[in-house]
């Protein structure tokens, strides 16, 4: 099972202005994926908490998987991106890049979501839009590869099955 955790980003729902409804809607999608949700937290929309939530769910909580929703626009206080870019290890740019391009396909303000995904040692962060319907259709993209990444970011062999389509052909004939 993958160790998960939500991070809503919203000074709103922080400030206890406004329900936080998109934390609820990531968390079933990972269960539903078979990720076990460990911690869901609401933050302000401040590079310096975001960082330091993001640091403590990998390092000290061990997830495996982090998601972020929220803050990933163009407004001053949206700050995901470069928080999440200030604690990652390694770029996944791949993962960023299908997010975007399939999100397109649904509506053209997905240009203005400069989420990040990447990696800090053992744990993948991916950073989603705030709206439930935004976090739906990002989650349906990334959701095929989920348990192949987390395997790894384990070190486990992601090819121990043989029909994987990522299974080497060993051909030394
Ligand atoms: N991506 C998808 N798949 N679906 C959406 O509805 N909304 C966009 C975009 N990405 C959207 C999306 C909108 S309207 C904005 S402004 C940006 O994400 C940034 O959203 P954020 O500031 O809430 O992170």
């Amino acid at each position: 099972m993958m160790r998960a955790a939500v991070v809503t980003v919203s000074d709103r729902s922080f400030r206890g202005q406004r329900p936080d409804v998109i934390g609820p809607v990531l968390t079933a999608l990972l269960e539903g994926a078979g990720a076990e949700v460990i911690e869901t937290t609401v933050v302000p929309d401040d590079p310096a908490v975001i960082a330091q939530a993001l640091i403590r769910l990998a390092d000290e909580v061990r997830c495996e998987l982090i998601v972020t929703t929220g803050g990933t626009g163009l407004s001053p206080r949206d700050t995901t991106p470069e928080a999440t870019k200030q604690v990652i290890d390694k770029d996944v740019p791949g993962m960023a890049e299908a997010i975007r391009q399939e999100s397109l396909k649904q509506t053209p303000f997905a240009m203005l979501s400069r989420g990040m995904v990447g990696v800090r040692g053992q744990t993948l962060i991916l950073n989603f839009p705030g709206s439930p319907k935004a976090v739906k259709e990002c989650f349906a993209v990334v959701e095929p590869v989920l348990a192949h990444a987390v395997k790894l970011l384990r070190d486990e062999n992601p090819y121990a099955d043989a029909d994987h389509p990522c299974q080497p052909q060993h051909s030394l004939s």
